[in-house]
């Protein structure tokens, strides 16, 4: 079947997106005003886009036409934040961020979450958060009147004692940090924990099987 994006309406658009593209990791972002009044709000339009130099984006929409999120709305203001991954045990807490409260609302407090100070960015990161990272505002791509993306570039990253196998060689548990993912609808998500192995195939070997195989004549 197909859908025309140019026939139906935003709201369709957008349901059908999330619909399918599927799953999407949840960066829990924290982010404070110039006042140092602090937010957390959850985001999945978001993903890691390039290593060197290490960006991370999300697209966070408004509230409604002309008032942004206060996340958006705060990191134009102080360009800094921090994206906290989200784990299984923190997807009670992180969904009560989600609650659009007033500005003046600080949802880490709604939450009964608690925060460590960064090193490098003003706003904290979540305890809970088995991975962190603080981010410098690189640039916003404005995406039409209601949406944006942000870019970040990460300047570093904490990542919970226990989860990290080699230092030296930044080796993580991957399974063990038990992220989740948002899936279809609103209310649904995913585990990280039903997973397989397939490896790359080196070109050699692809070329080598074509020499192998029978001739079709
Ligand atoms: C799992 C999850 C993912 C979300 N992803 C997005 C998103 O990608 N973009 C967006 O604009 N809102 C998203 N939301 C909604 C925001 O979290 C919500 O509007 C929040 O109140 C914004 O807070 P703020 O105004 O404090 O920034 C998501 C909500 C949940 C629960």
């Amino acid at each position: 079947m197909l859908f025309d994006f140019a026939a139906i309406s935003p709201q369709d658009r957008y349901k059908l997106l999330v619909s399918t593209v599927t799953p999407r990791p949840i960066a829990w972002i924290v982010s404070q005003n110039a006042h140092g009044q602090l937010n957390a709000a959850p985001f999945s339009f978001f993903n890691a886009f390039s290593g060197d130099p290490p960006v991370v984006g999300i697209g966070i929409g408004s509230h409604e036409p002309g008032r942004l999120k206060d996340t958006r709305r705060n990191i134009r203001e102080t360009r800094e934040f921090v994206v906290n991954l989200v784990s299984e045990e923190a997807a009670q807490a992180m969904n009560i961020t989600a609650i659009e409260f007033e500005p003046s609302v600080n949802e880490l407090e709604e939450a009964q979450l608690e925060t460590i100070p960064s090193v490098y960015v003003k706003p904290p990161r979540i305890a809970v958060s088995p991975v962190a990272m603080e981010c410098e505002l690189m640039q916003i791509v404005e995406l039409g009147p209601n949406n944006g993306l942000v870019l970040g570039r990460v300047v570093a990253m904490h990542v919970r004692d226990d989860v990290v196998l080699n230092q030296a060689k930044n080796e993580i548990d991957t399974p063990k940090l038990k992220l989740i993912g948002r899936m279809h609808g609103r209310g649904w998500y995913a585990r990280t924990s039903d997973l397989f192995q397939m490896d790359r195939i080196p070109r050699a070997n692809w070329k080598l099987r074509e020499s192998n195989a029978p001739s079709q004549r």
